[in-house]
């Protein structure tokens, strides 16, 4: 069994942050989303994997290399335009061959992995199988109707008028059946080639088409609570580590990790919290829920049930609650009179200012 991950496509909806990022590289306990789902292939073993890229093959490239950090071999497919999850399917033909595949979009997260599904995918040979998951607002997802029995005997793109609250989760286990229905099917309103009209194509053509509920399920749906919420959740599960050095005026509290090469002067930290490689922490307390990646410096300030991006410093600037900051941003405390805010902010950023 292979693997098609998709990481092609731009991020439109956890702007700013996906401005200058690929949006499956948006970290989760300080970990790219994208290798969530590369390590739960692996651990269903699923070890060939073809990743769809587009314009941001390079960062992509960068990030996951040739698969053996991950125990796992990889061949990267280029797909020119974002023309829809379908499209990505035709051009990883050749790659495809006759062999089954789960299809695992790359920006999305699924707590407890996949190992059962595919086992029962396996066991059951199903023409396809696809996941589901009960969510508020079906309509800005792909939709199931199920019949009495289970059955699947519907799906629909982002329906604005939604028939079931089952949405359809980022991965599908398909077999070569695949190939032909999304040969068969026309682009979508949005011009897309959906891969939801290539699975009705099957069950029109009276294949199996089996589904599973889960739980544990997030997507890049833009919301920031949203991801500070799997943050968080992600973080309650991590191994305590200290990697880095802690000096004896610190006090770590609960399940903490601090990365190596990472110093801890004069600070408090409460975990669960991740503070990445080579990042600082001086005069300060990090609270409960907190990602600060790789080379930050945080001085002087406290920040809680947050996430800081690579290469960040927060200086001397009092309590930051439910933040999302990124890559290299510079928060400092303005120094002169008049007191007064001075930003430098990107498009589509989000400031809430306690005057
Ligand atoms: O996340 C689940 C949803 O994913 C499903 O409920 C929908 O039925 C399905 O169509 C898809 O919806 P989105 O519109 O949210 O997909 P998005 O454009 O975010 O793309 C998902 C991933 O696939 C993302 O990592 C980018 C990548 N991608 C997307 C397209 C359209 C590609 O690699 N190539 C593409 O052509």
């Amino acid at each position: 069994m292979k693997a098609l991950v998709l990481a092609g496509g731009t991020g439109t909806r956890l702007r700013p942050i996906t401005h200058t990022a690929a949006k499956q590289l948006v970290p989760v306990a300080n970990k790219p989303v994208l290798f969530y789902g590369i390590e739960s292939l692996v651990a269903a073993g699923i070890t060939d994997l073809g990743i769809i890229v587009g314009d941001t093959e390079e960062e992509i490239r960068a990030a996951v290399g040739d698969g053996r950090a991950f125990g796992a071999t990889v061949t990267y497919i280029r797909q020119e335009r974002a023309l829809g999850l379908a499209h990505a399917v035709l051009v990883a033909r050749d790659y495809l061959a006759q062999d089954d595949f789960v299809m695992y979009l790359g920006d999305n997260f699924i707590v407890g992995g996949i190992n059962e599904l595919v086992r029962k995918f396996e066991a059951e040979k199903p023409d396809a199988d696809i996941l589901l998951t009960r969510v508020d607002d079906p309509s800005v997802f792909g939709v199931v109707e199920l019949d009495a029995t289970g059955r699947v005997v519907r799906l629909q793109e982002k329906p604005p008028e939604p028939a079931s609250d089952l949405a359809l989760v980022g991965v599908y286990l398909f077999t070569p059946a695949i190939h032909e229905a999304v040969r068969a099917i026309r682009p979508s309103r949005r011009g897309e080639l959906e891969i939801t009209d290539a699975i009705q194509e099957l069950v029109d053509r009276g294949l199996t088409v089996r589904s599973t509920t889960i739980t544990g399920y997030w997507k890049d749906t833009g919301n920031v609570p949203d991801m500070l919420e799997v943050n968080r959740s992600v973080l309650d599960t991590i191994e305590p580590c200290l990697e880095g050095s802690v000096d004896e005026a610190s006090e770590i509290i609960g399940r903490v990790r601090v990365g190596r090469g990472a110093r801890v002067r004069r600070s408090r930290i409460v975990g669960p919290a991740v503070i990445g490689d080579d990042a600082v922490v001086t005069d300060s307390y990090v609270g409960p829920s907190t990602s600060v990646a790789e080379n930050c410096v945080i001085e002087s300030s406290e920040i809680e049930f947050s996430i800081v991006l690579a290469g960040s410093s927060l200086k001397g600037v009092g309590r930051i609650e439910a933040s999302l900051i990124g890559k290299d941003v510079q928060v400092s405390r303005a120094l002169h009179t008049p007191r007064a805010h001075r930003l430098v902010l990107g498009d589509h950023s989000k400031v809430q200012i306690t005057p």
